[in-house]
């Protein structure tokens, strides 16, 4: 049987591992195994990226949701969450102040939101199109339809995330309430590939009751999805859910998930999450350190950022706001790491 160092190895060499495999990796991971991995990712990212790290900036339109998911602070059920939704004109003020301090990606990320209907949404990323023909733009607004995926698509945006937050079914229903449902969000995930989107999914690490059999699921499922990008971070708790007293996942297993990935998908966009800032002062770099090559700022009007509250104490000032990209850029040369004005597209190198 292979030791952890020959599986990393392995993984290195075909870019998959077995279920068993993957299962055996994750459980009897140490420091050594990890240090081992990372030094791995870094050296497969900086083949395919260089000393590149991208930076998207985060526009989080809305904090209305039709969901209800156990985990997240903006769930329809949480009477608490105090609920905003940005104009188009606020929109393109983010977009004017994001490009002026170098973003040349803007994610447009909220809650399901019934008020952003495919008409009012294709006029926005028009808009942004128009003003800026020189820019990405990913959209984060959860499960739609086929048509309103198309409609936007044909309106311009060019990325997609959606994360599949667990790929085992009976851990999603652990996670969700029974009207969401895992086949579906697979069925977005392939449909937004078909039609031509950058598209992104991703899980929570160490979301209440997973297992390494679920992260095992998740690094199988993710290998057949083939995205271009995945987002993964720590769960955090937020008080007002029914998680509330769970405990939060750990920023060890989230950098060691982070390093497998690298070497899995070694093309993949990779972005160090605000979860994993929020839980390690520290943790960008961590993240940038363990292979990921993206950084995602907070680029909402300051007056809302407090009610985008996924989680307890989540980052949204200090380095995480766009306005500090000038630190973000000292803190990653001292990491040997360059933060450009680019799209950052995707890159087939390997
Ligand atoms: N902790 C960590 N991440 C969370 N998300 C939602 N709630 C939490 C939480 N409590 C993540 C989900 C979602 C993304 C936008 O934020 O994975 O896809």
């Amino acid at each position: 049987m292979l030791n952890e160092r020959e599986l990393i190895d392995k993984l290195r060499k075909n870019h998959t591992l077995s279920r068993d495999e993957w299962i055996r990796l994750i459980r009897n991971r140490d420091d050594d195994s990890a240090q081992y991995l990372f030094a791995a990712a870094r050296e497969i990212r900086h083949a395919v990226y260089g000393d590149m790290v991208y930076i998207r900036g985060l526009i989080e339109i809305s904090s209305y949701c039709k969901n209800d998911c156990y985990y997240c602070g903006i769930r329809r059920s949480n009477r608490c969450a105090q609920r905003y939704r940005l104009s188009r004109e606020e929109i393109l003020g983010c977009v004017d102040t994001g490009y002026d301090l170098g973003f040349r990606t803007f994610v447009l990320q909220g809650g399901e939101d019934p008020f952003y209907t495919d008409n009012v949404l294709c006029s926005i990323i028009q808009n942004i199109k128009d003003n800026y023909p020189d820019c990405a733009v990913t959209l984060s607004l959860g499960e739609r339809s086929k048509e309103s995926y198309r409609c936007l698509f044909e309106a311009g945006a060019d990325r997609y995330l959606l994360r599949h937050e667990t790929a085992s079914e009976r851990h999603y229903a652990v996670l969700h309430p029974p009207e969401l449902q895992l086949s579906n969000r697979k069925e977005c995930l392939y449909t937004l590939k078909r039609i031509g989107y950058q598209t992104g999914s991703g899980f929570m690490v160490g979301s209440p009751g997973q297992t390494a059999e679920n992260l095992a699921e998740d690094m199988l499922f993710l290998k057949e999805l083939n995205p271009q990008m995945v987002g993964i971070g720590p769960f955090i708790p937020h008080k007002d859910t029914p998680f509330g007293n769970q405990p939060a996942g750990t920023v060890e297993l989230t950098l060691f998930m982070l390093g497998l990935l690298r070497l899995m998908l070694p093309n993949a966009l990779l972005p160090a999450t605000t979860a994993l800032g929020t839980l390690d002062p520290e943790g960008r770099e961590k993240g940038i350190l363990a292979g990921a090559n993206v950084v995602m700022p907070n680029l909402s009007p300051a007056a809302v950022r407090k009610k985008y509250l996924l989680y307890n104490n989540k980052l949204c000032t200090g380095d995480e706001a766009a306005e500090s990209i000038q630190r973000l850029k000292e803190r990653f040369a001292s990491i040997g790491c360059r933060i450009v004005t680019d799209r950052g597209d995707f890159r087939q190198l390997i």
